[in-house]
């Protein structure tokens, strides 16, 4: 991403990099294809300069990545979420694990899946992304992981993932669900999830401890008190624009039966009640946030209606803070630069910085 445009410098408590890509293999991140996920390079770049000691909170937290770079930087870290499916990988990525246990507990239910009778069988619309024996072999997984811990969860829905990909050949990206095959390939689950427990389960820290709410950030002070957070990190959603039960959550959530309508109710995503959500979003933040708080958003431009709807200026004129300084960025080695070849748009990201002990309120 490069850097075009950068505000007053004695405003300035962050600074922003530029990375020739927004990928990080080597990383817990790659445990579930969460549609929206922000980058952790950049996440990371921006938490280094934070105070070690502050409380950080991500009120739109997705799969936690800000959540577990805040962990690892030694940071009391607060994620929120309405979409349970993300706050099941937020808590699988920063939950302590045990990794004999682990390692031990996933062999045991392979070998329990592997002996279970008849399974039930996977509903017909997630389905059609399997080889037959594929996913009957996911279906006598999901039956038997009752007692799986959130990291094992996590493995398993991003392992489902895999397997789609697998089966069709590879052909999607780990962002976007493609064409199906037609020729599925036979794919072994079970290799496929212990690969990725082992690839992941190093990268788990555990501490200090992170906590996730699963819960609307229009309502934030059912869970966070007042003037209790130091940094609000967070990259919020856009308008209209993804469906964050879609994509690779939509096969996972088919497949356990979850209504997807019931989790898009409680998300912001319509661009009707963009505003209004944000602006009763952004009142609640506030009230967590301590007097001298910083506030860092990370939004994108949006064509609505064939109007281009730039995210920075959009939240800024509806925030409760005064002056940010915004750093507008554009997309490259993304999902959306994908998506800007097909659209033929040229659509920028946007950070945008609030610091209210050089602004007070
Ligand atoms: C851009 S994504 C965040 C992705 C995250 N940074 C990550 O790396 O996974 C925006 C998130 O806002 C969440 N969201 C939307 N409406 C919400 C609401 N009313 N309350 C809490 N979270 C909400 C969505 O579920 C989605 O996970």
């Amino acid at each position: 991403m490069r850097d075009v445009k950068i505000g007053s410098k004695d405003q300035r408590r962050i600074s922003l990099k530029s990375f020739k890509t927004v990928n990080n293999p080597r990383s817990i991140h790659g445990i579930y294809p969460y549609r929206g996920k922000i980058s952790a390079l950049d996440a990371n770049h921006i938490i280094s300069q934070m105070p070690p000691h502050s409380i950080l909170l991500d009120p739109f937290c997705g799969t936690g990545t800000i959540i577990y770079e805040a962990q690892k930087r030694g940071m009391k870290a607060i994620g929120v979420d309405n979409n349970p499916l993300a706050c099941t990988i937020a808590k699988g990525k920063t939950e302590p694990v045990d990794k004999d246990a682990t390692v031990k507990g996933l062999e045991i239910a392979i070998s329990e899946a592997k002996s279970l009778g008849q399974p039930s069988i996977m509903p017909t619309s997630p389905s059609k992304y399997f080889h037959p024996r594929t996913s009957e072999q996911i279906m006598r997984l999901i039956a038997v992981s009752d007692g799986f811990s959130e990291f094992l969860l996590s493995v398993l829905y991003g392992s489902v993932c895999v397997a789609a990909r697998a089966c069709s050949g590879w052909k999607w990206s780990s962002t976007s669900v493609g064409k199906i095959s037609d020729s599925l390939r036979d794919v072994d689950f079970y290799s496929i999830l212990m690969r990725k427990m082992k690839k992941h389960i190093d990268f788990v820290c555990g501490s200090p401890t992170a906590t996730i709410h699963c819960h609307d950030t229009r309502r934030l002070s059912d869970v966070i008190s007042k003037a209790s957070v130091d940094v609000v990190y967070s990259s919020p959603p856009y308008f209209d624009a993804l469906d964050y039960t879609g994509y690779y959550s939509r096969i996972v959530l088919e497949i356990l039966g979850v209504d997807r309508s019931s989790i898009r109710r409680g998300l912001i995503q319509r661009y009707s009640t963009y505003r209004e959500d944000m602006i009763v979003s952004l009142e609640a933040i506030d009230r967590a946030l301590v007097d001298d708080g910083l506030v860092v958003l990370v939004v994108g431009d949006r064509k609505v209606n064939g109007r281009l709807i730039k995210g920075a200026e959009f939240l800024a004129e509806i925030a409760p803070w005064e002056n940010p300084y915004v750093v507008e960025r554009s997309y490259s080695s993304t999902a959306s630069s994908i998506w800007d070849k097909i659209n033929k748009t040229h659509r920028k990201e946007q950070v945008i910085i609030w610091d209210l002990s050089t602004n007070p309120r």
